[in-house]
C-alpha cells in the first residue's frame, strides 16, 4: 500500500531529536527558538512565535484582537473544521464564503458578508495555493467598509479595520507576487501537524506582520507570555538558576511548543526550500504531465504569473462526474493499494454546521469542487515508480467506473 502522508524522518531529524534528549532540556527552549528563527528566515517575517498547533495559534490571535461574543468572522466554507472552531471557541460566529475555481475563498463574495459585527477575515490557502490577498485588502480598506468597522477595544481602534489572519496551515513555502507565505497579511498561521510539509508532529507558527502602528517584536514577547499561562518567565529561564521569581500577569493559555517536537521540524525546515519542497514540486509536475493528457482530469492550480503553491497535496478534479461516481473511483483506487483522500468535506455538510443552519445548497462551488475531487499524495519519499503506480491506478479506476 502506498501510504497517504508518512512524515519525513531521516538521520538528521533523528539526530536533532537525540540532541534535544541528550541536552537535558526537552520543553520550550533553544530548539523552539531556532525553529522560530528558521521560519523567520524563510518567510522574511521577523517575529515568529511557535505554539502547539495551528488551531491554538488562531485562537490566540483572535483572542488577542478581542474577538468574542457578538462578533462575526468571515471564513471559507471550503476548509478544515479548525478554521471555524477557532472562531466558535471564542464565542464568535463564523460567516462562510463560497469557494472559487482554485478552492480558495471567492473574494467576490466577501463584501456582501461584511456587517458592523465583522471583526476578522480568515482566508485559507487550500492545498498551499495562496488566496487573493491584494483583493481582500482592497475590500477591507474601502472607505464604506472601514466606516462599518466598529472597534470595541484599543487594539481594534489602532488597526481601524477588519483584521486579516491567514490560515496558512498548508502554505509554508508558497509565493504570492514575489512574497513568501507568512508575509502576505496581518498575521499568518502555519500548521506543523504530522501530515504537513514541515512537521513537528503537532505544532504551529504565528508570523506577525502587523502594520507599523504595531510593535511586532513587543507583541511577540506578549504572545509568548500568553502562550505560557501568562507567566513572566518561562521554565528555561527559571532553570538557569537565581531566576526563580515570577508573576502571572494575564490569565494566559498553555499552548507552548516543546523542544523535542521543535527538533523534528528544525531538521526538516533546514532542507525545505533547497530540497524537500523541490521534490514535492517535481512530483506535482509528474502528476500534471500525466493528467494533462487524459482529457477527463482538471488539474489543480499550481503556478502562474503571481502565485506558486507549496505543493502540499494534489487536488485532482474529474470532469463531469457525480459525488457517487467519485466515491466509487476512490474505492477502486484503494483496491489498487494506493491511499488517497478528499480535501475537504465542505463545512456546511458536517453535522455541527448543519445544526447551525448552514446549507450546502448556498455554497455551490464548494460542493462542485468537493464532489469531483480526489486528493493524491505528495511527499518527498515518493519514488518515480510510486508516482507511476498512483497515476495508473487513478486512470484504471476512472476507466473501471466511468467506462463500465
Ligand atoms: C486548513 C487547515 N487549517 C487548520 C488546520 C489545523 O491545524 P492543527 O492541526 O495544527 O491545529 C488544519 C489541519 O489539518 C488545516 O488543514
Amino acid at each position: 500500500m502506498i501510504p497517504f502522508s508518512p512524515p519525513y524522518i531521516d538521520k538528521d531529524v533523528i539526530n536533532e531529536v537525540l540532541d534535544s534528549l541528550n541536552s537535558g532540556w526537552i520543553t520550550t527552549g533553544p530548539k523552539v527558538k531556532s525553529l522560530e528563527t528558521e521560519v523567520a528566515d524563510l518567510t522574511g517575517v521577523k517575529n515568529v512565535l511557535c505554539v502547539n498547533s495551528a488551531t491554538s495559534a488562531m485562537m490566540l490571535m483572535l483572542h488577542w484582537f478581542g474577538v468574542g461574543k457578538g462578533d462575526e468572522v468571515i471564513i471559507p466554507a471550503y476548509t478544515y473544521c479548525a478554521t471555524a472552531l477557532a472562531v466558535m471557541h471564542l464565542g464568535a460566529v463564523p460567516v462562510m464564503a463560497d469557494a472559487d475555481e482554485n478552492f480558495c475563498m471567492d473574494v467576490s463574495k466577501i463584501k456582501n458578508l461584511i456587517t458592523e459585527r465583522t471583526k476578522a477575515i480568515v482566508p485559507v490557502d487550500i492545498a498551499g495555493y495562496p488566496c487573493d490577498y491584494d483583493e481582500i485588502y482592497e475590500i477591507i480598506n474601502e472607505p464604506g467598509v472601514k466606516k462599518l468597522f466598529k472597534p470595541s477595544n484599543e487594539t481594534q481602534t489602532k488597526l481601524g479595520r477588519i483584521f486579516v489572519m491567514s490560515d496558512a496551515a498548508h502554505s509554508i513555502g508558497a509565493v504570492y507576487k514575489g512574497k513568501e507565505s507568512g508575509s502576505l497579511c496581518d498575521v499568518s498561521v502555519f500548521s506543523f501537524h504530522a501530515v504537513k510539509n514541515v512537521t513537528t508532529a503537532e505544532g504551529g507558527a504565528i508570523c506577525l506582520n502587523l502594520p507599523e502602528e504595531f510593535d511586532n517584536s513587543e507583541l511577540y514577547k506578549w504572545l509568548r507570555l500568553l502562550s505560557l499561562n501568562g507567566q513572566t518567565k518561562d521554565a528555561f529561564t527559571k532553570s538557569l538558576g537565581g531566576n526563580w521569581k515570577y508573576d502571572i500577569v494575564y490569565p494566559g493559555f498553555k499552548i507552548n511548543l516543546n523542544d523535542l517536537c521543535a527538533a523534528v521540524g528544525l531538521a526538516q525546515i533546514r532542507k525545505y526550500s533547497g530540497d524537500l519542497l523541490l521534490r514535492r514540486k517535481n512530483i506535482f509536475e509528474k502528476y500534471n504531465s500525466f493528467f494533462s493528457k487524459t482529457g477527463w482530469a482538471q488539474l489543480p492550480p499550481s503556478k502562474d504569473k503571481f502565485k506558486e503553491t507549496s505543493y502540499h497535496i494534489y487536488l485532482l478534479r474529474i470532469k463531469d462526474i457525480s459525488e457517487e461516481q467519485r466515491d466509487r473511483i476512490i474505492e477502486e483506487i484503494n483496491k489498487r493499494e494506493v491511499a488517497v483522500n478528499v480535501h475537504f468535506i465542505p463545512l456546511p455538510m458536517l453535522t455541527i454546521f448543519r445544526e447551525r443552519n448552514f446549507k450546502i445548497e448556498n455554497f455551490p462551488k464548494s460542493y462542485d469542487n468537493y464532489s469531483r475531487v480526489i486528493t493524491l499524495p505528495v511527499y518527498p519519499q515518493l519514488s518515480d515508480d510510486d508516482v507511476k503506480l498512483i497515476t495508473e491506478s487513478v486512470s484504471d479506476s476512472y476507466n473501471a467506473v466511468i467506462k463500465s
